[in-house]
């Protein structure tokens, strides 16, 4: 079985809370790296100014060498293939410290080319600097309408894709959106705004075995604000969300891991049904915890629960 929010061909990250860090902004660089996150994203894309891109590739390539990143999932965000950035982000980056790299983030994901476009890049830059081929992931980050159209086509691009990453930002600025707070309802409408892209986004990664990431909060300074937009991507089963501040980081590692009760459950299913089902000799589908039935559904429901429960160190 595919483990949702565990690829099956790559290996498993956990991406709870991943912290994005401008890559051009060394005093950044070197904070992130203290900092309890599960994964961190060196960004060369909208977080840095046109004038600074050179710059940035090579700051973020001396972070990655020669910072300590050990236990983090390390990616860099690389510019969108409508700049003039994207391939020599890619070759500076994983000439320069591939070994040290476990995803690059594609903003602004229009369609399958252009995944398959950064896979082939990648291949001929792994090949030609003596990495291991395929190693590095790609996340692809949906941030249009186009994009979400093609999210199922995306998601299948190519056997490197980790994750979907929800762009609310630049998403809410290209469908017109009548709200400049990210990720906050707009005003006038009486129901979930999100609802419909969350659902897309996740849908089509899980039908290929990818997480699915929600994207900044940018009102840093209210944090219930914060929990509230994660909950909800949270709630829906997606796995993590950027963060922009350290004091988002714990909310994010708690919001997507499951809770407490929610986990020893879990457990109790697993062992119940384990139970009844070899005390049967195999021959028993369904068992009862208590009160409540549970059959194969609930025992796979409950695997996923424990998984992330097992991997927060419930
Ligand atoms: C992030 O890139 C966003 O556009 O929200
Ligand atoms: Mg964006």
């Amino acid at each position: 079985m595919t483990v949702p929010g565990s690829p099956g061909q790559r290996p498993s990250r956990s991406r709870r809370s991943v912290l994005a860090v401008p890559g051009s902004n060394p005093r950044f660089l070197e904070k992130a790296q203290g900092l309890p996150a599960d994964a961190v994203f060196l960004d060369l894309e909208d977080a840095v100014a046109p004038l600074a891109k050179e710059r940035a590739r090579d700051a973020v390539v001396e972070a990655l060498n020669e910072g300590d990143w050990s236990g983090r999932t390390r990616v860099v965000r690389v510019n969108d293939w409508t700049t003039p950035w994207t391939y020599r982000d890619v070759i500076t980056v994983v000439e320069g410290a591939g070994a040290r790299l476990d995803a690059l983030l594609l903003p602004k994901t229009q369609n399958a080319e252009q995944v398959k476009a950064l896979d082939l890049l990648l291949t001929q830059v792994e090949r030609t600097a003596g990495l291991e081929v395929g190693r590095i992931g790609i996340e692809a980050q949906i941030e249009d309408a186009g994009g979400l159209v093609n999210a199922d086509t995306i998601a299948a691009a190519s056997p490197r894709l980790e994750s979907l990453v929800f762009g609310p930002a630049d998403f809410m600025a290209s469908i017109n959106m009548k709200s400049l707070v990210v990720g906050e309802q707009p005003p006038g409408y009486p129901a979930d705004a999100y609802h419909y892209i969350l659902m897309r986004i996740l849908m089509a990664a899980r039908a290929h075995g990818l997480q699915a990431i929600d994207g900044p909060y940018l009102q840093i300074r209210n944090p219930d604000g914060f929990r509230e937009v994660a909950g909800r991507s949270a709630a829906l089963g997606f796995d993590g969300k950027w963060v922009l501040h350290p004091d988002q980081i714990a909310a994010a590692n708690a919001i997507y891991s499951p809770s407490q009760e929610d986990y020893d459950h879990a457990e109790l299913i697993l062992d119940a049904y384990d139970y009844w089902t070899s005390a049967a000799g195999g021959a028993r589908g369904a068992a009862m915890l208590g009160e409540e039935m549970i059959d194969e559904a609930s025992r796979k429901m409950a695997l996923v629960l424990a998984g992330k429960g097992r991997a927060a160190g419930l």
